[in-house]
């Protein structure tokens, strides 16, 4: 291809369409279904080739189950998703062990993703194994040395085992094993939300440089803004199973059209007030709702400090309101008059 990768030309590497995952509930003695959870209600996102688009929103609201189903542990209800071109929710054969391949993924917690029983370096090559053309088996110890160095870690790392290791030490481990097989994409799953804030900034430049030097896209998931900030090119904001606001991290972070994404922003904490002027600051109670009963109309309307009736009943959709997408029937520009109450709200 001659376009550049970040082209949005070029057609995206991920590409979901309204995608939607339920889970049964089942009650009684004969395990009968009685409802679903919407874990995944429509969502649509595209990620294009070396870039990270980062997907933020409150614990539960269906952000893992949206990469589960992404890389096929979790059965989409309906939607589609592409791969470089190929239709993924019904690849077979060698085609799904390719994509296996290409679409890797980093969870939060390493000791969960990495058998104790196993040394770094069988850990880091052990796909080699079901993929052995991809290193020759002469060149293997070098392929392995290289990748543990290429992710910080000492080589004598390979003859040890993961709970010898740092937290941040054994994330380093999963990315290893992550790069062993070359992806295009890496679903990073919370990876950095169990990690305190110094290894959290290790982690991250670590993943921004591999970027730099693989050309990898990320889809990079947390509830952390601060994080989801600092990696990110673009911005997909959840709510309950669906995608309520998106674009570029400036056009989001810096000119939030949803109430909700203006209520995340102004929840957390300001690390540098200055840069922060004319803050919307948006209250954001209650807890979420039930996606197995979702509210009528928009999702975030009971939590919502701009509902109006309208919202009960009319379902928002995804429309460029300002420079991106955001579904909400009042999107607004945060104007001088909710300006002047942040000023209000920050001094109480
Ligand atoms: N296997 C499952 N069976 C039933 N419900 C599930 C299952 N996995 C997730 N859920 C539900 O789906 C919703 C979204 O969960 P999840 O995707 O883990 O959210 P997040 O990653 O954003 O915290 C939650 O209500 C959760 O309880
Ligand atoms: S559509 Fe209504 S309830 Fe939903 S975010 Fe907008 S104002 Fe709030
Ligand atoms: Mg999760």
């Amino acid at each position: 291809m001659t376009e550049s990768p970040s082209s949005r030309l070029a057609e995206p590497l991920l590409d979901v369409r309204d995608l939607h995952t339920s889970f049964p509930i089942r009650s009684g003695l004969l395990r009968r279904t009685t409802g679903e959870v919407q874990a995944v209600a429509g969502v649509s996102i595209a990620l294009h080739e070396g870039e990270t688009l980062g997907l933020v929103g409150e614990s539960g609201c269906g952000k893992s189950t949206l990469a589960r189903t992404l890389v096929g542990l979790n059965r989409a209800s309906a939607g589609s998703v592409t791969f470089g071109g190929r239709d993924v929710l019904r690849l077979a054969g060698a085609e799904r062990r390719a994509f296996r391949r290409d679409v890797q993924m980093v969870f939060q917690d390493p000791f969960a993703s990495l058998n104790p029983r196993m040394t770094v370096g069988e850990l880091v090559t052990e796909a080699w194994e079901v993929h052995p053309g991809l290193v020759a088996r002469g060149d293997r110890e070098a392929e392995l040395h290289r990748l543990l160095r290429q992710v910080g870690l000492d080589p004598a790392a390979a003859t040890r085992y993961p709970h010898q290791f740092s937290g941040g030490q054994r994330q380093r481990i999963s990315i290893a094993r992550a790069l062993a097989v070359r992806p295009r994409l890496l679903i990073c799953d919370e990876a950095v939300s169990a990690l305190d804030v110094s290894i959290q900034g290790q982690i991250l430049n670590l993943l921004t440089q591999l970027q730099r030097d693989l050309g990898i896209a990320y889809l990079f998931i947390s509830h952390d803004l601060a994080v989801i900030r600092h990696i990110s090119d673009r911005v997909a904001v959840m709510y309950l199973g669906r995608i309520v606001e998106t674009g570029t991290r400036a056009e989001v972070f810096d000119r939030p059209r949803h109430p909700y994404t203006q209520a995340l922003l102004s929840a957390a904490p300001v690390v540098r007030p200055w840069e922060h002027e004319g803050r919307v600051v948006l209250p954001l109670e209650g807890d979420l709702p039930s996606p197995a009963d979702p509210p009528t109309g928009c999702r975030f309307r009971t939590r919502c400090p701009r509902a109006e009736e309208r919202c009960s009943v009319e379902e928002p959709t995804l429309v460029v309101r300002g420079d991106h997408p955001s579904a909400c029937h009042f999107a607004v520009d945060p104007g001088p008059k909710v300006l002047a109450e942040a000023r209000v709200g920050r001094l109480r």
